[in-house]
């Protein structure tokens, strides 16, 4: 059972949440496979995802999960609703949650806006990342995806590389990654690798090829040009040779070491396609697994709604 009514992060979540987790997903992953995708288990239950952001894997993939357990999905985007008039975050949220919605999904640009929104509602809310904070369904479909390959997470070496400071995904997988007993490497450059990493339990490598030596599984991180204020590394070119994923560089790490990038891809700039298309790389699996594990969340997070007087609603 999830302790909270919400998925606000990872940042705090036990080890035995996460495998909870993953152990449902494992269950919706073969709904997926079927030829029947269709299970009961949202029946009479309705999702939004609220997203102030672009995306197509994340809202697709939340949506495509509630329609899979018979849900009602709908969703809306801030140009096409009344946050164009100025309505308020908070206003938006608790107009939802009067129409009877059990779950929010939201994506917005400021760190801590599910926080904020899980407050102000009586519907669950999930975190599909905030600003600069985390990102925490990316970071358990990635877990799911190591588990699935590798056979478990606890003692794997997993090498992060890129742009760590404008990365929600960086910060929920380190999260998660370590709460399961793995142990991380981060490189990017010195203007990409915020001053706290420290503190977090990971080493923070200066060469990217000492932190993919060895590695078990190597994840690249999209260079986030529209976060960024100001250029932070002198070239695309530089980039790609200090710290992109090369067949060169990824021949350094472990023998049957997994390729992972999140989405979406810069060809060519954090990754070159032949990596990225390499029989190493499981970014589609990523992409599959999301849907999984996006099923098991709205499962859990709606099988623990409380009851009133005595009723489960
Ligand atoms: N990985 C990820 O969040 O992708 P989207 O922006 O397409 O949702």
């Amino acid at each position: 059972m999830l302790r909270s009514k919400d998925l606000l992060g990872l940042r705090g979540t036990s080890a035995e949440e996460i495998h909870e987790i993953l152990n449902t997903a494992e269950l919706m992953k073969v709904v997926i496979a079927s030829n029947n995708k269709k299970t009961p288990h949202l029946q009479g239950k309705s999702i939004i995802t609220v997203f102030y952001e672009n995306s197509t894997r994340t809202r697709m993939s939340f949506e495509l999960a509630c329609k899979y357990m018979s849900g009602t999905a709908s969703n809306i985007s801030a140009s096409s609703s009344s946050v164009a008039k100025g309505e308020t975050l908070i206003d938006t949220a608790r107009t939802l949650d009067v129409m009877g919605t059990d779950i929010m999904i939201l994506r917005h640009p400021m760190s801590g806006a599910p926080h904020l929104m899980a407050k102000s509602v009586k519907a669950a809310v999930i975190n599909a990342g905030d600003g600069v904070n985390e990102h925490p369904t990316q970071a358990l479909l990635d877990m799911f995806t190591m588990r699935e390959k590798l056979g478990g997470i606890k003692g794997l070496r997993v090498a992060i590389i890129g742009d760590v400071t404008h990365s929600r995904v960086a910060r929920s997988n380190i999260y998660g990654l370590t709460a399961m007993g793995a142990s991380v490497a981060v490189s990017g450059p010195p203007t990409m690798l915020p001053p706290d990493l420290g503190s977090l339990g990971i080493d923070v490598v200066g060469s990217a090829d000492d932190a993919v030596r060895d590695a078990d599984v190597v994840m690249g991180l999209r260079i986030q040009l529209e976060r960024q204020k100001k250029g932070l590394f002198p070239s695309i070119r530089e980039y790609r040779r200090f710290f992109g994923l090369t067949e060169e560089r990824i021949a350094l790490a472990r023998r049957g070491a997994l390729v992972m990038h999140p989405g979406p891809v810069n060809r060519g700039v954090e990754i070159t396609t032949e990596v990225a298309d390499s029989r190493e790389s499981v970014i589609d699996e990523q992409v599959t697994n999301g849907v999984a594990v996006r099923m098991a969340l709205l499962f859990l997070l709606t099988r623990q709604k409380p009851e009133v007087g005595g009723i489960k609603v």
